[in-house]
């Protein structure tokens, strides 16, 4: 049985008809350009975040490159980053002329590590001056350890602006006045940015993305940035973009929003089904090492469910990675390598001075990671399939 990587036609099918009346509605409304329903979606997302207020933008890619010109980022400046991430963390950061300091990440987690961005800060003074930022990335869908990070960058005074693209909705305990709170993803540093990539739990029928933030001054410079810099209108006191989100992908988003939380679940859920049929078939950590969910142990405690983690992705890690890949895609499983370069062994970085650099964490993360279907329309069945064939693969090599 074939198993694709994503299959979106089932949620399709489910919320067609909704779908298609709110885009006719946009549509019959001849208001194509911001108005109600990307008014509705910056609402609603914001709301869902925790945070004050949500600034819709064109993808993802867009939500961090103005939140870092909101901020001022520019030639000179530093900003310090994972070099394991989708290449548009890094992107924006060289776009606007400044250059991205890397930290390796924590080998388990994948997330930026919190004791090596202490000793980046600590190592060199003046090198810290220039560090306009910090973008942790909320890898795969569960949140970077924010716990340890936003204490670190507040003590230097430097903001934090979450890239949020693959976790909306995923918590992580934070201890705020002395009191454990649960803080989703994109609420903890000045600004997070989300993206509706169709491909992401809560995907569009095409690109979009958001900002989210509580921070008021923020907001105002980033809603002008939007829209080529212009406040009021065609008077351009900063030079901005057009970054708007589209409100036929602000108005299927405010469609499939109610059901996210049932979407996550149904992924912890898969998540949970492959820890068991990984441990039946006696595939362990030697082989496959199955991804762990730090904070589910924490979440376990609270009456009320916790996002603790939304998988995006679900990726194991095995030395056998390109092998086991060729295999399990020749036998119709649906599989990726996010990310088989980090983003210091690029070209475009090598070019610009990075080949000294060294992370080994993310190098070997990238030469063994490689994620599975999790989808959550994924029937038990399939998982076996996967998980059979996977099992399959090892036993050939015995
Ligand atoms: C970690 C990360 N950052 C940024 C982005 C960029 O988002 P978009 O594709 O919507 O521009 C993505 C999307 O793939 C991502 O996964």
């Amino acid at each position: 049985m074939p198993v694709p990587l994503l299959d979106l036609h089932e949620q399709l099918q489910h919320l067609r008809r909704e779908i298609l009346a709110a885009v006719t509605e946009v549509i019959d409304s001849t208001c194509y350009i911001m108005g109600p329903r990307v008014e509705q979606l910056e609402r609603e997302v914001a709301s869902y975040n925790g945070a004050a207020q949500g600034i819709g933008v064109a993808s993802g890619t867009d939500a961090l490159l103005v939140a870092l010109m909101s901020l001022g980022v520019g030639p000179g400046d530093l900003v310090l980053t994972t070099p394991y991430s989708f290449f548009a963390t890094v992107g924006c950061v060289l776009r606007l002329g400044a250059r991205p300091l890397f930290v390796d990440i924590d080998p388990i987690t994948y997330n930026i590590d919190p004791a090596l961005l202490e000793e980046a800060l600590a190592e060199d003074s003046a090198r810290t001056a220039r560090i306009k930022a910090i973008i942790p990335v909320h890898l795969y869908g569960q949140c970077a350890d924010m716990a340890r990070i936003m204490p670190i960058a507040d003590r230097y005074g430097i903001p934090v602006v979450e890239d949020a693209a693959q976790a909306i909705g995923a918590a992580c305990p934070m201890v705020v006045n002395g009191r454990k709170v649960w803080r989703r993803a994109g609420s903890m540093g000045v600004a997070g940015c989300y993206s509706f990539f169709p491909s992401k739990n809560l995907g569009g029928v095409g690109d979009g993305g958001m900002i989210v933030t509580s921070d008021e001054d923020f907001a105002e410079r980033a809603r002008i940035i939007r829209v080529h810099g212009g406040a009021p209108k065609y008077h351009h006191g900063v030079v901005g973009g057009n970054f708007r989100l589209d409100p036929l992908q602000a108005a299927v988003l405010s469609v499939k929003l109610p059901h996210l939380d049932k979407w996550h679940r149904q992924r912890r859920d898969n998540a949970e089904l492959y820890h068991r049929l990984f441990s039946t078939v006696g595939l362990g950590d030697r082989q496959v090492r199955l991804p762990v969910a730090v904070y589910r142990e924490a979440a376990a405690d609270e009456a009320q469910e916790v996002d603790y983690h939304i998988y995006n992705q679900f990726v194991i890690r095995t030395a056998e990675r390109d092998r086991l890949k060729d295999y399990l895609l020749a036998a119709g499983i649906g599989v990726e390598i996010y990310y088989p370069i980090p983003l210091h062994r690029q070209k475009c970085l090598l070019d610009l001075g990075y080949a000294e650099i060294r992370c080994p964490e993310s190098e070997k993360a990238a030469a063994e990671t490689l994620a599975l279907p999790i989808y959550p329309e994924l029937t038990d069945a399939m998982q076996e399939e996967v998980v059979a064939r996977i099992a399959a693969f090892y036993a050939q090599g015995r």
